[in-house]
């Protein structure tokens, strides 16, 4: 009786989560989740910049923790700009955005397989390869908040 209440319970929770939109509890909500995500890239990519500048002592296995934690931040923010109501629920995004979604969803693309770019170089450990895809993934933020945000 009591295993089939916690049964009912996760699939109701696992049901929940996985409709559509409904990780956001309202527009302001999936503003949070956008901003928390695109913080989390910065530190990430940070941390990656400070060693390949020589600014901290470069350690490989932390190049690749950091690429592969890219790999799956860098998926994050896109959904929240596109569940009803993104557009209203203030931060630092532009209209712009909603008015040409195809172009800033590629974006958003180009910047994920960028990422997997960047790890694969880690993950093969070539730091002139690594430097390099590094650079092509650093040039896509400036791109877009150029054009995107505040
Ligand atoms: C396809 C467009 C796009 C790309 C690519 C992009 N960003 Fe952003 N970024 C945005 C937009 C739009 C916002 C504003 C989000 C909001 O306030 O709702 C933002 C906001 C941010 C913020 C502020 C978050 C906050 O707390 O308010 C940081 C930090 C950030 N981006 C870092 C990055 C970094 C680092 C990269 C590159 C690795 C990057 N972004 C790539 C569109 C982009």
């Amino acid at each position: 009786m009591k295993k089939q209440l916690i049964t009912a319970l996760f699939i109701s929770i696992v049901s929940t989560s996985a409709s559509a939109g409904s990780a956001f509890s309202d527009a302001k909500d999936s503003v949070t989740y956008r901003q928390a995500s695109f913080q989390l890239i910065r530190h990430n990519m940070a941390d990656i910049a400070d060693m390949l500048k020589g600014e901290v002592s470069y350690d490989a296995e932390r190049v690749t923790k950091r690429a592969t934690a890219l790999a799956t931040l860098t998926s994050l923010p896109w959904e929240a700009f596109t569940v009803p109501g993104a557009e209203q629920g203030g931060g630092d995004a532009k209209a712009a955005i909603w008015q040409n979604l195809d172009d800033f969803n590629s974006r958003g693309a180009k910047l994920v397989s960028d990422a997997a770019t960047l790890k694969a170089a880690a993950d093969a450990g070539d730091q002139a390869e690594i430097r390099k895809a590094f650079g092509n993934f650093a040039r896509n933020c400036k791109a877009c908040h150029e054009q995107y945000k505040e």
